[in-house]
């Protein structure tokens, strides 16, 4: 029963009583209420669905508009009537009290009749229900609406980002076999610096020290791993780790980075309008982009045809650029990047892409999650080419210790003189140096 159903059977409704001039039925000021509020302030509203702070100042809103328009429905205190747009106005129904809690990592609808949370890195079913696949339905297009996205019949999956940059992705019947399929990630922790992650034990003190020194040393950085392994956060860490007299550009699908500097430029892709015009993809921004005199190139993520570019941004005296990649290991991390490169033109045999890909990328820093739900840099590999053929190096391993590690010459040739001797002291330290 909705809301306002439930409210015209309540007991404290004045049934009877003859309305006066300003009584109003709840429907009608909840109406009244909600234009005004989403006139000027559509944003807050949107924010205050998923943030208890931004919730009071709505409720505060409410509250006035209350008081200046006399409004009043029955014998609802005000402190109610206000209670009640408000949940009308930035409830999200069932899953409203995971997306309170702050220990909730990812919200994940399977239907109308499964809700799956994430806290500690570890998934739990709730015993939260939807009405039926409707409801469902319409909570995606009220949360994805928001960001100026949608999703139909003609549009059946969709991605956007919330203004307290929590992502949410939806795809929905035919696609999907299980009901609207709603996935909500929090708006993460976002642990920005390295000290953060080696108290997380993401990374060891050592194996951080020879991270900052690849990216001090302007080397083409690529971070691999599963889904939810931490890849964007690292990337995230190592980019704050930049010069701040360096202009950076970010080109993301959905916006996620932050950085710390202060000279960075965020683009975002576009998807295309109803009439199927006007999309930009990362490809077409990563072309804008070198236009713009960047130091530093950030991908938020390597999906498609835009690696090509980006390999051949590394390959052309960009340095020190820095991307994701969704793979298992540091070889199949090249292997995608092949792939995906090949996206963009077939024509080019698949051994030269591969050694062109070998040549511009130096580092591969491969995530995973263990099993109690915690990220770890499981590797950290060189890369380089050696007689025609992609070469690997680990130089850090978390399982076996790889003491004796050294910069491997294919490596040292690749780089400036200069680099080479700061990258074999830092390799000097990662094998059981100095641990401070
Ligand atoms: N080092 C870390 N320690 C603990 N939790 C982390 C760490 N890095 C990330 N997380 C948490 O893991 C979740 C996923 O992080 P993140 O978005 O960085 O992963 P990802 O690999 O980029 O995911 P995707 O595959 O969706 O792109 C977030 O909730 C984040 O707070
Ligand atoms: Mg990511």
């Amino acid at each position: 029963m909705s809301l306002i159903k439930k409210l015209e059977l309540s007991p404290y409704r004045t049934l009877g009583k003859a309305q006066t001039a300003r009584e109003r039925s709840l429907e009608d000021v909840i109406e009244t209420v909600r234009e005004k509020v989403l006139e000027s302030h559509a944003g807050l509203v949107m924010e205050a669905r998923l943030s208890r702070a931004k919730r009071n100042e709505v409720v505060a809103l409410v509250s006035e508009l209350i008081v200046s328009g006399e409004l009043y429905v029955g014998r609802l205190t005000r402190k109610d009537l206000a209670e009640r747009i408000v949940q009308e106005l930035c409830g999200l129904g069932p899953i409203d009290e995971f997306l309170d809690d702050p220990t909730v990592t990812e919200v994940m609808v399977n239907g109308p009749h499964e809700v799956y949370v994430e806290r500690d890195g570890v998934i739990h079913k709730t015993s939260a229900r939807f009405s039926d696949e409707r409801h469902v339905l319409e909570l995606i297009n009220r949360i994805v609406g928001s960001a100026g996205r949608r999703v139909d019949q003609s549009s059946p999956y969709v991605d956007a980002r919330l203004p307290d940059g929590s992502r949410v992705n939806a795809v929905i019947p035919p696609l999907s076999l299980t009901g609207p399929v709603l996935t909500i990630r929090r708006f993460p922790r976002r642990y920005s610096t390295l000290d953060e992650i080696v108290s997380l034990e993401t990374v060891t003190r050592q194996a951080a020290k020879f991270l900052k020194a690849c990216v001090d040393a302007r080397l083409d950085i690529v971070v691999s791993g599963g889904s939810g392994t931490g890849k964007t956060t690292t990337l995230n860490v190592l980019a704050n780790l930049f010069r701040e007299d360096e202009r950076v550009i970010v080109i993301e699908d959905s916006s996620e980075l932050k950085l710390s500097l202060d000279h960075v430029i965020y683009l975002q892709t576009r998807p295309e309008s109803v009439e199927g015009k006007g999309r930009v993809t990362i490809r077409d921004l990563l072309r804008n982009a070198l236009r713009m005199r960047p130091d530093r190139l950030i991908i938020g993520e390597c999906r498609g045809a835009e690696t090509f570019d980006l390999i051949a941004a590394m390959n052309t005296g960009h340095e020190g650029c820095l991307s994701t990649v969704h793979a298992n290991s540091t070889r199949d991390c090249l292997s995608r990047l092949t792939a995906m490169a090949l996206m963009a033109h077939e024509s080019v045999p698949l051994n030269v892409l591969e050694s062109w890909i070998g040549a511009a990328v130096d580092v591969v820093v491969q995530q995973a999650r263990v099993d109690s739900g915690a990220r770890r840099v499981v590797e950290i590999s060189l890369v380089g080419v050696s007689r025609g053929e992609v070469k690997t190096v680990p130089v850090y391993d978390a399982q076996r210790s790889l003491s004796g590690a050294e910069l491997p010459d294919f490596f040292s040739s690749k780089v400036r003189p200069e680099v080479s001797e700061t990258l074999k002291k830092a390799l000097d330290n990662l094998n059981g140096g100095d641990a401070s």
